[in-house]
């Protein structure tokens, strides 16, 4: 069954908590959380502070998916803001396996995310290390981009990878994502489907339901 992710990058702030609350009773299963340092990529979102104050509202598995340059500095901090699952780029890393070994350490699911051009076989050394794969389907940094058409081969280029290693860590996908292109990309092999602008702009609750029924 594919997961639905709303990315609240793409929220109204000035009414954060009714948007996830909102999701959250619509049966959104994580709520996507976009953590940027405008070094790794050329925005700044939010960050701490924000995470653990929504923390305080909702039950929601909370999927972090860190921008930031070096993650390893931070990862015992997003662990304790209450993130469930903390994903880090493997560009962003200078030792990726002591990153990802200190998110194990904080008890929390593990991901690793790739840029839209960086090979697949670059994940090679970490796919059993993981519980999740971000394949990014836009450059990372801003919502309300264009899919990129070389996903749905990544995916499955990945998922082929992971198979020759006898590990099936989820597959996410993440950027662009809408009403045209969503059930193609669950056909294509995706486990969780992250949507920012599609599920925010309009009525957010409204928007999970009709991705609940396309796609359950
Ligand atoms: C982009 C972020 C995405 C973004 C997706 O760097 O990682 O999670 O919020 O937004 P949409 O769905 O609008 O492309
Ligand atoms: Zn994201």
């Amino acid at each position: 069954m594919v997961k639905i992710a709303p990315s609240i990058l793409a929220a109204d702030f000035n009414r954060l908590g009714e948007e996830i609350k909102a999701v959250e009773n619509a049966g959104a299963d994580y709520l996507h959380i976009d953590v940027m340092d405008g070094a790794f990529v050329p925005n700044i979102s939010f960050g701490l502070p924000l995470i653990k104050s929504i923390r305080r509202n909702t039950d929601i598995f909370f999927d972090v998916h860190l921008m930031i340059m070096e993650p390893i500095r931070f990862i015992e901090s997003f662990s304790e803001s209450g993130a469930d699952s903390i994903t880090v780029h493997l560009e962003a890393c200078s030792d990726v396996f002591s990153t990802l070994r200190q998110i194990r350490k904080c008890g929390k699911k593990c991901g690793i995310s790739i840029k839209p051009t960086t090979p697949v076989t670059r994940l090679e050394p970490y796919l059993e290390l993981v519980d999740m794969i971000l394949i990014m389907s836009v450059e990372p940094g801003f919502g309300g981009q264009t899919l990129f058409e070389s996903t749905y081969q990544r995916i499955k280029d990945v998922k082929a990878l992971a198979e020759e290693h006898g590990v099936s860590p989820d597959i996410e996908i993440d950027g662009g994502i809408n009403r045209e292109n969503a059930k193609a990309l669950a056909d294509a092999g995706a486990d969780v489907l992250v949507m920012g602008s599609t599920v925010f702009a309009g009525d957010p609750g409204e928007n999970v339901s009709y991705f609940t029924k396309l796609l359950k």
